[in-house]
């Protein structure tokens, strides 16, 4: 079985159970502060990647107007179905795909945000290039987590298995990817209780 299919496994059978375990409106007040420093225009199309059972897909729901689109990418079908149940909004389209392959057209897309998900791509250049693609000149990407990177780093390695060296690197060496595919970072948190790193497509 090759990695991505172990870590599809791993996150379909977790689906269910995931909400368990963390507490979702604490999951979703500090989603609401990260973005709030965010220019978010309510009309944009933003994908939310990695979007597991909806906790950022909610939250972007509030932000957005009437004009706003989610498209909310999960590799996990199973993941997708709890999102889907819980937040029904006409704005929101669901997507089964992987982080590296998204059906996108080129340059449709105004933000990306991951959120608890960059670990998990086992080829984080080849996502950071599709990411690339899909925005429009000028859009961002945001790779977003509420805890410090050794306190994930420690949770993966904790739980072992599929995801057991599913690795967050230090912020500045994930810029380094994201330039490399010509992203301008514009934000680099990496501290004990946050960690964000910003990039938008210049061209
Ligand atoms: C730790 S969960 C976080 C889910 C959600 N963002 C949250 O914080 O509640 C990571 C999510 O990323 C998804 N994921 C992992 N690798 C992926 C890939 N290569 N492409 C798309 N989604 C992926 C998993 O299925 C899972 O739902």
């Amino acid at each position: 079985m090759d990695s991505t299919q172990s870590r599809q496994d791993y996150f379909n059978d977790l689906s269910g159970r995931w909400d368990g375990f963390t507490d979702g409106e604490r999951v979703r007040m500090a989603l609401r502060k990260a973005l709030s420093t965010v220019s978010i225009d309510q009309e944009e199309h933003v994908v939310d990647l990695g979007c597991g059972t909806g906790n950022l897909t909610s939250v972007l729901t509030e932000i957005l107007g009437p004009g706003g689109t989610i498209t909310a990418v999960d590799f996990s079908g199973a993941m997708i179905e709890v999102a889907r149940n819980k937040v029904r909004d006409p704005r929101v389209r669901w997507l089964v795909a992987d982080a590296a392959r998204l059906p996108l057209e080129d340059a449709s897309i105004d933000r990306v945000i991951c959120f608890s998900a960059w670990p998990h791509f086992p080829d984080p250049s080849a996502a950071a290039r599709e990411l690339f693609r899909i925005l429009r000149p000028g859009g961002m990407l945001h790779i977003l987590h509420i805890n410090s990177r050794e306190s994930i780093n420690a949770v993966h390695g904790g739980v072992g298995g599929a995801i057991g060296h599913d690795v967050l690197p230090s912020a500045r060496d994930l810029a380094g990817v994201l330039r490399a595919c010509g992203f301008d970072v514009c934000e680099e948190v990496d501290t004990d209780t946050a960690y964000r790193v910003a990039g938008e497509k210049v061209v």
